[in-house]
């Protein structure tokens, strides 16, 4: 049983039950996540066209509140889908409680590094482990402050990448906490034996993909407690581990998974909003003339959107893909990108119910293991989107 609860009616329900909530809710929705809008094109995807006429009657303030979930939708297909959204998300208890730690301890780290640490260290405090298992570390700025406040805990920091190690413990010399941290370079899989003890914490800040997934496996086979913030699910080959998740989702699925708590801010929206205009019209034109869709673009540099688009076109392609009156082409395709741009804002919310479900797979599967787990919402979604916890304890 998950402590989340659905939305109206305060009810607890377990974990089985609201991942079916979640699944009717994104089959209902298949057509926004399943692929990108533009691979429909010259259509767009089956039943979007009702909601592109609402949308359309929004003010871009107005669709940012609903992107971000911070409004009521006005219009009747709207309201549907965003009351569907409600009634299946999950509920998961926020945790504001900060750390006070001396701005020097902090020097040369990002505000969101800054951020996540002040957050975790109460909770890591609180569980009390012997000794931290910090897998995919890199140069494990949390251990180290821990550490300086923790005289008796003992640190095991794992990365594959052996210069971040290097470098932190260059860094960190004359720092005494070193004499308890072990830098351990290995590259962890489900099959690494760790040798976990009672009151060792195994703990992974944004653990890639399948790391994540692996540390849930370790635990499984050898542990007590787990302490892991996930991140880069479009990196996830594994998924269905509970044997309870019938929606395989595919690479478009898990990309916006991952997108799901990105706050969208006006700024944000309108890079967003440049970005997509130039791809779309490229890949539209193309389709325009071969019948086809560009199969990958590549990346492009954020100066490339500063251009006209005929030189944009020209970055990739010297030839400009033998296409003719680029930025005539452009400007007559701008209404129809626009409707594409619209679809985007009713896209990452579902998003944010994906990574929901995602998440409610490995809950399953550890609760089918006798483990106790609950989801937190960790960090501020502003500082750091990646914010849900997964803890998981082993019931006796
Ligand atoms: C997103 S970074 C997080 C670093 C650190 N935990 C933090 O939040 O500041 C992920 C780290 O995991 C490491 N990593 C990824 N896969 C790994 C694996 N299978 N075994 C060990 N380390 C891994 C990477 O080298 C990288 O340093």
């Amino acid at each position: 049983m998950i402590n989340n609860e659905t939305c109206d009616n305060h009810r607890e329900v377990n974990t089985l039950d609201q991942m079916l909530i979640i699944e009717n809710t994104l089959k209902k929705y298949q057509f926004l996540w399943d692929k990108e809008p533009i691979d429909y094109y010259p259509n767009l995807p089956s039943n979007t066209l009702g909601f592109i006429g609402e949308l359309q009657n929004y003010s871009s303030e107005e669709l940012i509140e609903l992107e971000n979930l911070n409004a009521k939708a006005k219009t009747p297909l709207l309201s549907e889908l965003f009351k569907d959204l409600k009634d299946s998300l999950l509920r998961i208890n926020q945790l504001k409680q900060e750390a006070r730690i001396n701005q020097n301890e902090l020097r040369g780290l990002s505000l969101k590094k800054c951020h996540e640490i002040k957050r975790l260290i109460p909770i890591l405090e609180e569980l009390s482990p012997t000794l931290i298992h910090d897998i995919g570390s890199g140069k494990a700025p949390l251990s180290f402050l821990m550490a300086q406040r923790n005289l008796e805990m003992q640190f095991k920091c794992y990365d594959l990448d052996k210069t971040l190690q290097t470098s932190a413990i260059k860094k960190n010399q004359n720092n005494m906490a070193l004499k308890r941290i072990n830098f351990i370079h290995q590259t962890i899989s489900s099959k690494s034996q760790l040798d976990l003890k009672d009151r060792e914490l195994l703990f992974g800040l944004h653990a890639c993909g399948d790391l994540s997934i692996d540390l849930i496996k370790i635990l499984i086979k050898e542990g007590n407690d787990l302490f892991n913030i996930p991140c880069c699910f479009h990196k996830q080959t594994k998924q269905n581990l509970s044997g309870h998740q019938s929606l395989k989702l595919n690479k478009f699925a898990l990309t916006l998974a991952n997108r799901g708590q990105i706050n969208i801010t006006p700024k944000a929206l309108s890079i967003r909003n440049e970005y997509k205009t130039y791809r779309y019209a490229l890949q539209m034109i193309y389709f325009n003339k071969y019948q086809k869709l560009i199969m990958s673009l590549g990346n492009a540099h954020k100066s490339w959107y500063q251009l006209s688009f005929h030189d944009y076109v020209k970055k990739y392609d010297q030839d400009l893909f033998y296409l003719d009156n680029l930025n005539k082409s452009f400007y007559a395709l701008k209404k129809t990108i626009n409707d594409y741009l619209l679809i985007e804002v009713i896209r990452n919310p579902i998003g944010r119910l994906l990574e929901h479900y995602l998440l409610l797979d490995r809950v399953l599967y550890l609760e089918k293991n006798n483990f106790k787990v609950e989801l937190i919402e960790l960090f501020n979604n502003e500082l750091s989107p990646k914010n849900i916890a997964l803890k998981a304890t082993k019931s006796i």
